[in-house]
């Protein structure tokens, strides 16, 4: 049987990898993206639009080509949805990019097409999907078409290897969706888990809830320690050795696109999750616990010169996208302004969030000569590799650490060249 034909709609961080691996896999693949930037730098400049290591010479080949449109995508037998699915202010899921995909797709739609929903959802999201494709095509879920949810559980940085490792579940309620998505996913080559809509969407949601939550757990008891005058870290170290039952999440600021909305689609769709609430609290909360803790142990901020190290939302990845460095940053602002700057190896000047008189730091060592006080945002590892350079400046009494993360492997959270406190 010849590999099916696919159209993945949406080529952003989870589309594209996701269809230049279908495309390694031996699949004829077309992406469909509204962004002109994404089309322009696939078809013309072929090439990858963001760090995803791995998928360069797929880029390089030119045998994806991104049209905008889905009725621009030819003869295909499987649309794969993987469009984004922010949270609104509310807490509830932005779906408008999802019903618009729908809306676009349906007249395209004829007996023996494959849907596939690989964006993240709220559950009960894949039944609404049926029904409006159901209604706006005419055609049945499981005689006709087939639908099924099949959640991208990657981690940015690493798809290249996960997407061809990953046990890949697939959520269908009918024999029909559930051949047709096995098809698909079988070119991956991973183990295939299959169960119902509704289990398929939870299996992500927890996934990644589950994290949030035990990161919150981690920060919680830095906060706690830190109130106290102890150090988290040590308590981490002492708590873990030789111990049978670890500690196991280390304490860090913990955000990114996807772990924070996730929360909120979980807590969407079931209103008495208290302890998610608390965990989407406590993580939120750790930028401004990290000033005060500066303040408390330092005094106050008002003539230092701050450098926030890190704006990406995770280590070694240039996507911003709900970072807590912002947030830090503002909060820095109330405190020095005038006197902040911002360092990224990874994060170009044009993707922050403008901040006023906000300077943007490309050689780290000048940064830190330039600074008083550095707070560790993002546990990148040229901050580990640099970790002399900026301990030597501590030593040297001209700049003050904080490093929630253990980045420098001191053991301390707050460094100063005062017995490294
Ligand atoms: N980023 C991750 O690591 C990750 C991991 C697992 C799951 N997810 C989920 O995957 C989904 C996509 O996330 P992402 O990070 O790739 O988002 P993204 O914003 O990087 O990509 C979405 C793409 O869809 C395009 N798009 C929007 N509306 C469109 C339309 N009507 N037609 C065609 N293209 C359209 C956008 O231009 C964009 O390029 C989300 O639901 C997310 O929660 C993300």
């Amino acid at each position: 049987m010849s590999a099916p034909r696919v159209a993945v709609i949406g080529t952003g961080r989870v589309g594209l990898p996701l269809a230049l691996a279908f495309i390694e896999a031996g699949a004829e693949v077309i992406g469909v993206d509204i962004d002109p930037r994404v089309r322009r730098i696939i078809n013309e400049e072929r090439r990858m639009p963001f760090h995803e290591p791995g998928f360069e010479d797929a880029a390089a080949s030119g045998k994806l080509r991104i049209v905008e449109r889905v009725a621009d995508a030819g003869d295909v037998d499987v649309f794969v949805i993987t469009v984004g699915t922010p949270l609104l202010h509310h807490i509830e899921t932005d779906l408008s990019a999802v019903t618009r995909v729908i809306a676009e797709l349906s007249p395209s739609l004829r007996a023996g097409h494959c849907v596939i929903m690989r964006s993240t959802t709220a559950p009960r999201t894949t039944r609404y999907v049926r029904t409006l494709l159901e209604r706006h095509s005419g055609l049945g879920v499981g005689t006709d078409l087939a639908l099924a949810c099949c959640p991208e559980r990657i981690v940015e940085g690493k798809a290249h290897e996960e997407l061809r490792s990953l046990p890949q579940v697939i959520g269908t309620e009918d024999p029909l969706s559930r051949d047709a998505a096995a098809r698909l996913f079988g070119l991956l080559g991973v183990e295939l888990l299959h169960c119902d809509y509704i289990t398929a969407e939870l299996v992500k949601l927890a996934n990644n809830v589950s994290r949030y939550a035990f990161f919150a757990t981690a920060n919680v008891l830095a906060m706690i320690a830190l109130d106290y005058d102890a150090e988290p870290h040590e308590v981490l170290r002492l708590g873990n050795y030789r111990y049978p039952r670890p500690i196991g999440a280390r304490p860090g600021l913990t955000a990114g696109t996807c772990l924070r909305k996730d929360f909120g689609m979980l807590s969407e769709a079931y209103w008495s999750s208290d302890i998610l609430i608390d965990s989407w609290r406590i993580n939120e909360s750790m930028p401004k616990f990290l000033v005060d803790a500066a303040k408390r142990r330092w005094g106050p901020l008002a003539g230092e010169r701050a450098l926030v190290l890190g704006y990406s939302f995770k280590r070694d990845t240039d996507d911003v996208r709900d970072s807590l460095s912002a947030k830090l940053l503002r909060y820095l602002q109330r405190e020095c302004p005038a006197r902040l700057a911002v360092h990224d190896p990874w994060v170009s000047a044009s993707r922050l969030e403008p901040l006023h008189e906000l300077r943007f730091e490309t050689d780290l060592l000048e940064a830190l000569d330039a600074s008083s006080v550095a707070f560790i945002a993002t546990n990148h590892t040229v901050y580990e590799e640099q970790r002399e350079a900026i301990l030597a400046r501590v030593a040297a009494g001209s700049l003050r650490v904080v490093d929630l993360w253990n980045c420098l492997g001191t053991g301390h959270t707050l460094i100063a060249k005062d017995g490294l406190r």
